[in-house]
């Protein structure tokens, strides 16, 4: 991994920008996979900014995101489903339908994860995977404990991750106990992974991210790019840090 040190929240989510940016020009086909929560908010605004002054064109490109709240409407505020219309895909010329997230409201966990899987072969490689870290170093809704073989699955959220997310909540006990995510053997089949990391958790987050905690541990074996020539070998997983934090965060 490639740690970038950004200045502040700002200059994280332009460098984070950046990279899925050039990504889109040199292949407006690309595939991306898209992450939620207050560390991206400001790479997706930044995304926008290029997109309205008619630098970025995102007509041809596919979405695939990490996951989405079990039982969550797409029209509540909360749903992860929400969040990206409002950050992103409203903003830009996505074609709807190319943009992929789990069904939160497909009750037969065994039928959604097998549905979200056949999306996520029938989009091919995933071409940059952006990607926040929890608190406690979760990755999607891969809790430190989860199983890396597995694919889509359907995760009972731990205690200190609806912890963390009650504030985006009325309570914790609004927080939904569980939650359809990628598994993290998906997000490391992605071809370059970008990693944001920002704010009052950033320490203890980048700590996850250069300790051997799992699931961060995984991500941090993504592979290089090996097959290409040297001199244009270029690093496959960019972790972009920064101690400020989130004007997200409440
Ligand atoms: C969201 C997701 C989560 C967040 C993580 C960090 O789609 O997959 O793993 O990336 O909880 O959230 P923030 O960025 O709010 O600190």
């Amino acid at each position: 991994m490639r740690i970038i040190r950004a200045k502040d929240y700002k200059d994280m989510s332009r460098k984070a920008a950046n990279i899925i940016s050039a990504q889109v020009i040199l292949k407006p086909d690309s595939v991306l996979g898209l992450a939620t929560g207050s560390s991206p908010i400001g790479t997706y605004e930044q995304l926008v900014k290029w997109y309205e002054k008619g630098d970025l064109d995102f007509a041809d490109v596919t979405t695939v995101n990490l996951d989405e709240y079990y039982g969550m409407k797409p029209e509540n505020d909360q749903s992860y489903h929400y969040f990206m219309h409002d950050h992103f895909f409203d903003h830009v010329n996505i074609d709807p339908s190319r943009i992929n997230l789990p069904n939160g409201m497909e009750p037969d966990e065994k039928k959604e994860c097998a549905r979200y899987d056949a999306v996520l072969r029938s989009v091919g490689d995933v071409d940059i995977q952006l990607l926040g870290i929890g608190r406690n170093g979760h990755i999607g809704f891969n809790e430190p404990d989860d199983c890396f073989a597995k694919g889509t699955h359907c995760v009972e959220l731990t205690e200190s991750t609806i912890e963390a997310n009650k504030r985006f909540f009325a309570s914790a006990d609004d927080v939904p106990r569980q939650a359809y995510t990628m598994g993290v053997q998906t997000i490391m089949l992605a071809r370059r992974i970008v990693l944001v990391v920002s704010g009052r958790d950033s320490r203890s987050a980048s700590g996850h991210a250069f300790s051997a905690v799992p699931p961060i541990n995984a991500i941090l074996r993504h592979p290089e790019s090996s097959s290409a020539p040297t001199a244009v070998r270029t690093a496959s997983t960019f972790g972009i840090v920064t101690q400020s934090a989130s004007p997200c965060v409440s």
